[in-house]
């Protein structure tokens, strides 16, 4: 059985790009292949109402308490969130979350039925001194559950410079080597970091390259379409 494709919209600290709610809207549920949106949290429902399938930029792991700001991934699973990102590179740096913080997050949002999409991926100097693959097995740790990973090099989100697809699939590969077999099988794994509708095809003829998380594409309707429809066609 071929993994199902995961095309994921991470709209990060933006409004809904226009024409979301159209009856042909990209951002909307297609059949062979999952197309999911992570709108800020204030347009979370409204996108879940409109029948997107939608996920939260982040979620605490905590049920409830003294911790202003932020959402816990029970208050998420009240009106129908069934997606979590993880771990954003973007949360690690701006709101100094760990990989334990990412882990209790993640453990938390599978326990109530919600599927957490893991975040890891090394930065620039990581890369250079020839510890990537030593970074991303350390942000797995601690993963025993299952989860849709995306592996986001820091250095190619935003920049325009994304990875190499024989080098983004190289990593895909070591990440699935670390899962145990089965699961390993199974796991999607998305390549985020400069996706778009030129550079997405590549990607995808990579075997272990299930799909992407896509940020500055994603609030493009027409580039993400574009993203989409290469991702539904299947060899
Ligand atoms: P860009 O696609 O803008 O590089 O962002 C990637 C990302 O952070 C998705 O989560």
């Amino acid at each position: 059985m071929p993994r199902t494709r995961l095309i994921a919209a991470n709209w990060k600290m933006n409004p809904p790009p226009a024409g979301w709610n159209e009856a042909d809207s990209p951002y909307r549920p297609r059949t062979g292949l999952d197309v999911v949106v992570f709108p800020s949290f204030v347009d979370l429902d409204t996108c879940m109402k409109a029948g997107l399938t939608a996920g939260a930029q982040c979620g605490r792991s905590e049920e409830k308490g003294a911790f202003t700001g932020d959402v816990s991934m029970r208050m998420l699973k009240g009106p129908g969130c069934r997606y979590v990102l993880c771990g954003h590179s973007e949360r690690r740096k701006f709101h100094r979350e760990t990989d334990g913080d990412v882990a209790a997050q993640a453990a938390a949002a599978f326990a109530l039925g919600i599927t957490p999409v893991l975040c890891i991926g090394e930065s620039a100097e990581e890369r250079e001194s020839g510890n990537a693959q030593k970074k991303v097995r350390e942000q797995l740790q601690n993963i025993s559950f299952p989860v849709v990973i995306a592996y986001e090099p820091v250095w190619a989100i935003g920049t325009g410079k994304s990875a190499d697809p024989k080098n983004a699939q190289e990593m895909h590969a070591f990440i699935r080597s670390l899962l145990a077999s089965a699961e390993g099988k199974r796991t999607r794994i998305l390549y985020g970091g400069s996706v778009n509708e030129k550079n997405a095809a590549g990607f995808l003829a990579e075997p272990d390259i299930d799909g992407f998380l896509v940020g500055g594409a994603s609030l493009d309707p027409a580039a993400f379409r574009a993203i989409v429809e290469a991702a539904a066609q299947r060899p």
